[in-house]
C-alpha cells in the first residue's frame, strides 16, 4: 500500500517538499494550510505534473485535517518565516500557538504517526508538538541538522573544489545561532577536514553556516530558504518510509544522552520506520562540549514559556 504523508503548511518549504516527496513516488501526500485554495491549487497543480514526469502519487490540498487520518509521517512548516532582521527567537511566541494546534489535530487523527518539526524556533517547537500530540519521544524528531550540515558541505566543497558528494558533515546542538558545527567529524572522502584546510579556513566557513539562514534572508528580502530546506527534510522522511536506518544530525529528545535530560538538541540519530531508532552518542572535546551544553541552554530557555 502507498505510504501517506501529510505536510502542514502550503507554503515555500511545505510545497516544495511536497513536490520533491511526489516526483521522488514516495507516497500519497496530502497538504494543509489555512489560507483558502492555497493548498488546494498547489495540489491540483502538482497531480497535474504527474503525468508529465511519470508519478502517480495523489497529492491532496485542504483546509481541514480530516483528510490526514492515517497519515505514517507529519510534517509541521506551518508558522510565520523570518523576516530580515528577525532571529528566530523572535518567532517563538506566535510559532508555538500554531504548532500546537497542528500536532493536536494531526496527532489525533494519525496516533502511529512519525511527526517531523521544521517550523522555527525548531528545537522549541519539537518540544511542543511532542507535548500537544502525547506522541513518545521516538516519534518526534526535528529537522535541522540535516540542513546545517548540507550548508557547511557545501562550504567546504566550493573552498577545497571538490564534490559535494565526497563531503560529510555534522552540525549539532540547537538550530538556532548557538548550533555547533563539529570541523573534527566533517570530512572529505574520509579524511577529517582539519587535516586538509587550515584553522583559518574553517572558522571561516563555520562562520558561514552559523549564518547559512541569515545570508539567505538577506538576499531574497522577503521570505526564507526552501530549496534546501525541503531537500533536507524529503531526506529525513525518506529515511523513515525506506526503513533505511540512515544516521543524520536531527533534533531528539535527550534523556540522559550527552548529559542532558530533557531538552531537544540536535545529535546524530538513526532514523528509520520507527522513528528515532537510536541516539548516537560521540564524543565532544571539552570545548564542543561547552558550545553544545550553551546551545542547549538556549533551547531549554525557550522551552520553558511552553511549560
Ligand atoms: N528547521 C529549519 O531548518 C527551517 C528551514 C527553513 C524554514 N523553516 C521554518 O519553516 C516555517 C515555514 O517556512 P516557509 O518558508 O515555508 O514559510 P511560508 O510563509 O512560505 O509558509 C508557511 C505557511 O504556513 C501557513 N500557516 C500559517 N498558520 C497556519 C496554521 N495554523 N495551519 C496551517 N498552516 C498555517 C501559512 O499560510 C503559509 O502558507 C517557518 O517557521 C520557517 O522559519 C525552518
Amino acid at each position: 500500500m502507498q505510504k501517506k504523508v501529510t505536510v502542514v503548511g502550503a507554503g515555500h518549504v511545505g510545497a516544495t517538499l511536497v513536490q520533491r516527496i511526489a516526483e521522488k513516488r514516495l507516497a500519497d501526500v496530502v497538504m494543509v494550510d489555512v489560507v483558502e485554495g492555497v493548498p488546494q491549487g498547489k495540489g491540483l497543480d502538482l497531480l497535474e505534473a504527474g503525468p508529465v514526469l511519470g508519478y502517480d502519487s495523489k497529492v491532496i490540498g485542504t483546509n481541514g485535517y480530516d483528510e490526514t487520518a492515517g497519515s505514517d509521517i507529519i510534517v509541521i512548516t506551518a508558522g510565520l518565516a523570518r523576516k530580515p532582521g528577525m532571529s528566530r527567537d523572535d518567532l517563538l511566541a506566535a510559532n508555538g500557538d500554531i504548532v500546537k494546534k497542528v500536532a493536536q489535530e494531526t496527532g489525533r487523527r494519525s496516533p502511529y504517526a512519525i511527526m517531523i518539526v521544521v517550523t522555527n524556533p525548531m528545537d522549541v517547537m519539537a518540544y511542543v508538538a511532542m507535548k500537544a500530540s502525547g506522541f513518545p519521544r521516538e516519534r518526534v524528531v526535528g529537522m535541522g541538522g540535516v540542513l546545517d550540515s548540507a550548508r557547511f558541505r557545501t562550504f567546504i566543497a566550493m573552498e577545497l573544489g571538490v564534490s559535494v558528494e565526497n563531503t560529510h558533515a555534522f552540525v549539532l546542538g540547537g538550530h538556532g545561532d548557538s548550533m555547533v558545527p563539529l570541523p573534527r567529524y566533517s570530512t572529505v572522502a574520509g579524511i577529517p577536514i582539519t587535516e586538509i584546510m587550515s584553522a583559518g579556513q574553517i572558522s571561516r566557513l563555520v562562520e558561514r553556516t552559523r549564518n547559512g539562514g541569515a545570508e539567505i534572508v538577506a538576499l531574497l528580502k522577503t521570505g526564507s530558504a526552501y530549496y534546501a530546506p525541503s531537500a533536507a527534510t524529503l531526506e529525513m522522511v525518506e529515511a523513515m518510509l525506506l526503513d533505511k536506518k540512515k544516521i543524520l544530525p536531527c533534533s531528539a529528545y535527550l534523556e540522559g544522552e550527552y548529559g542532558v535530560k530533557g531538552a531537544f538538541a540536535g545529535v546524530p540519530v538513526k532514523l528509520g520506520a520507527k522513528g528515532v531508532e537510536q541516539v548516537v552518542e560521540i564524543t565532544l572535546n571539552a570545548e564542543e562540549n561547552a558550545a553544545f551544553i550553551k546551545s542547549v541552554d538556549a533551547v531549554r530557555a525557550g522551552c520553558a514559556k511552553f511549560m
